[in-house]
């Protein structure tokens, strides 16, 4: 069953893709280019609908980039989790092109003075757009390099005062099983809930998402608004946000009601805490044979450890 077991082969699940797309390079690099019409089936990648998708204007880059190679745009935007259209890692880039993502609003909740149901377009209004390429590791062990474009958590919620009861914040993604066909099956306790601390909503890493490579965000990996917090597993990254709530209590995930003692709240990127079923130690960033070792908040400590002084975080995993 999924909920009982919603990850279930962290590492093997991704070799064949591994595998595959290296073996894809290899072809390329050997042969100088990609044989466009010789479709063999090991050649012939689905191809991710925002390929074409719209430039996004005026975005700067920023100096909180990694300088790590970002993974190729096929990689990110086929091979994806978004439960809401099916558990495999293919099903999104199938069927989430169908997903409305115009117009969009978000409802703004809780302790907070700027309360309302606002167009997403009012909502990111003046904020800067940055291109933040950073590294993001998925629970299951695979991860990559990607150039998000997005705007800064931190100044978004400047601009929404909270109140001090302020304490997390809690994210929601769109409910609708007409358009969204995983919903129609009890997978996970849907709507897909996750949440921050305020401070680590307020770290100047943690975006909003609109875009990757410089264009909209495809349907697949979210679209039209989804929380990066790269120090996180990758399960805090929520997509397709519809509603964001200030609260004083911290907020009941979907993960932490799908396996409690796998998944807690906090999900930072931790090598010496292994998952129940697996270790979490290595990782195979996507495209790649070998795996490599993981970093303690997936190489973000110098920026994050602090939020965590204190924490017992084999506790507070
Ligand atoms: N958000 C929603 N709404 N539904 C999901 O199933 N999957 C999470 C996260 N956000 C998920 C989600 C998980 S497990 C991962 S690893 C990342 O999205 C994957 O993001 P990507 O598909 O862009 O790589």
């Amino acid at each position: 069953m999924l909920i009982k077991k919603p990850f279930n082969i962290p590492d093997s699940g991704i070799t064949e893709e591994s595998l595959f797309l290296s073996r894809r390079q290899l072809i390329q690099s050997v042969t100088g280019l990609v044989i466009a019409g010789t479709s063999t089936g090991l050649l012939a990648a689905p191809t991710p609908a925002a390929t074409t998708g719209r430039t996004l204007p005026n975005v700067r880059p920023s100096r909180l980039s990694t300088d790590v190679p970002p993974n190729r745009y096929e990689d990110v935007s086929t091979y994806n989790n978004f439960y809401e259209f099916g558990t495999s890692k293919e099903e999104p880039a199938l069927y989430a092109g169908q997903m409305r993502t115009q117009p969009w609003t978000v409802q703004i909740e809780g302790e907070v003075k700027k309360t309302g149901k606002y167009a997403l377009d009012d909502l990111l209004k003046s904020l800067v757009l940055e291109e933040r390429i950073y590294r993001f590791r998925c629970v299951e062990a695979w991860s990559m390099v990607v150039p998000w474009v997005g705007v800064s958590l931190q100044e978004l919620i400047k601009r929404l005062e909270p109140t001090s009861r302020a304490k997390y914040v809690e994210f929601t993604t769109l409910y609708d099983p007409a358009q969204m066909p995983g919903q129609q099956r009890a997978v996970l306790d849907w709507p897909y809930v996750e949440g921050l601390r305020i401070d680590e909503a307020t770290h100047p890493l943690s975006i909003l998402a609109v875009g990757m490579y410089g264009k909209v965000l495809p349907n697949q990996n979210g679209a039209p608004l989804r929380l990066i917090a790269p120090w996180k597993y990758g399960f805090k990254n929520i997509k397709s946000i519809v509603k964001i709530r200030f609260t004083e209590t911290q907020p009941t995930t979907t993960w932490m009601r799908a396996g409690p003692n796998e998944y807690g709240f906090f999900a930072n990127v931790n090598p010496e805490v292994d998952h129940p079923r697996w270790s979490q130690a290595k990782e195979r960033r996507l495209g790649e044979i070998f795996k490599q070792k993981t970093l303690p908040f997936n190489g973000y400590a110098d920026q994050v450890a602090g939020l965590y002084s204190g924490m017992d975080l084999r506790k507070y995993f």
